[in-house]
């Protein structure tokens, strides 16, 4: 049976893929989730998975070099799926050396541990031992308002946050395991994702929870920025066939050919709110353009992301399946029927499962 070592999953993208790789291989694989469980770890995401035989949980931070080791001694793990990061922009223009910790060093841990547990002694490799990367698009910078502009594989590395700068530090770092040793791994960089157990400081989940509640829906800038949205699952899909299918040692781009304007998005929403919220619904009151409210704009602000995913196309056969008009009313869905989730997590209490499930 196939062992897999997920990193980071408790977060958002970490938990949509354990969902999806159990609903795609049953009992044919094993996952161990390691998590710190940080402010964005929800173990209630995987509350689902949690009594699976082939599912194991242990909390332990990318950084410890001793507990990851342990994990890849106990374990015969072939594939390492590394997702664990600080996630959130705003956040890293406030506090820059936690990305920096633990998007880079972190990797740097995660890299050393399986290249120790997976090296032969003449330098190559297990047979089929595979770890795969968890990159953003925000690694290559920002894109002029021409729709004719977009990231490739091969566009040059120009960050400008300190997430994004800590993000292509990882990267490269595991370009240098590839081509310094080998190192069977691939890179995946991504585009902006939404859909279920994404946590409300990123836009879509912020829009959707505000709006609901009558709340003021901050709009930096000009509302102009574009971001190419593609729904988790879909990612999800992506990163399990770079894995089995990609050629080792390359980066893909995955992206949803889905550029919207910031404040198109808004729109949609509350358009889809008010299409979803049934007649009578007190909350259908509250869902107003009124809402909305230009604020300060994002200090280095990039202005627009977009990927071409053809590599990934023509290589792999990867497309994203999920258009933005289905996808918005799966994830609004999921919101009006995990109203706890939103609770839990605007009040904290989510935090306290951890202490309850694993006493
Ligand atoms: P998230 O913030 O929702 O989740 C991150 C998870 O990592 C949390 O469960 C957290 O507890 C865990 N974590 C943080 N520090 C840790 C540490 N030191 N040790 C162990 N676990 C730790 O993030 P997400 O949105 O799910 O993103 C997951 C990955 O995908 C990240 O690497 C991110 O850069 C990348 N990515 C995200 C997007 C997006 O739109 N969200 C797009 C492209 C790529
Ligand atoms: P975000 O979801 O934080 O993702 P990222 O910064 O990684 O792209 O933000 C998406 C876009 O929405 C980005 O251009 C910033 C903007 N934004 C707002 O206008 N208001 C908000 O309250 C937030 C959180 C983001």
């Amino acid at each position: 049976m196939r062992t897999y070592l997920v990193t980071g999953g408790a977060g958002f993208i970490g938990s949509n893929y354990i969902h999806y790789m159990f609903k795609k291989y049953g009992d044919e694989i094993r996952i161990i989730n390691v998590d710190v469980l940080t402010y964005a770890g929800n173990l209630e995401n995987l509350k689902e998975v949690e009594d699976r035989k082939n599912y194991t949980f242990i909390k332990a931070d990318i950084c410890d070099k001793d507990a990851i080791a342990k994990i890849f001694a106990e374990n015969d793990i072939d594939r390492v799926v590394h997702f664990a990061a600080e996630s959130h922009v705003d956040r890293s223009i406030r506090n820059p050396e936690v990305f920096v910790n633990t998007n880079v060093m972190g990797t740097a841990v995660m890299l050393n541990c399986a290249k120790a547990a997976w090296e032969n002694e003449d330098g190559t490799y297990k047979e089929d031992k595979k770890f795969l990367h968890v990159s953003t698009d925000e690694v290559y910078g920002s894109l002029p308002d021409d729709e004719t502009a977009f990231f490739y594989e091969t566009s040059p590395i120009d960050p400008h946050s300190p997430y994004s700068a800590s993000k292509a530090s990882s990267d490269m770092l595991v370009k240098a395991y590839i081509d310094t040793y080998k190192f069977p791994a691939n890179i995946t960089n991504c585009s902006n994702n939404y859909g279920p157990y994404q946590f409300p400081e990123k836009l879509i989940p912020l829009i959707i929870n505000n709006a609901l509640q009558g709340k003021k829906l901050p709009v930096y800038g000009d509302g102009k920025n574009v971001r190419d949205w593609l729904y988790v699952e879909d990612h999800a899909k992506a990163i399990d066939m770079v894995q089995e299918k990609g050629k080792l040692g390359e980066r893909y781009n995955i992206g949803g050919h889905n550029e919207k304007q910031n404040i198109e998005i808004i729109e949609i929403i509350l358009d889809t709110l008010q299409e979803m919220l049934p007649e009578g619904d007190s909350r259908k009151e509250l869902v107003s353009r009124d809402l909305i409210t230009y604020v300060e704009d994002r200090k280095g602000h990039d202005r627009r992301y977009a990927i071409a995913p053809d590599k990934i196309k023509e290589e792999i056969g990867w497309y994203p399946e999920t258009m933005f008009k289905d996808g918005i009313k799966l994830t609004i869905k999921w919101f009006f029927e995990n109203e706890d989730w939103m609770k839990n997590v605007t009040s904290g209490d989510y935090q306290k499962y951890y202490a309850e499930m694993y006493k």
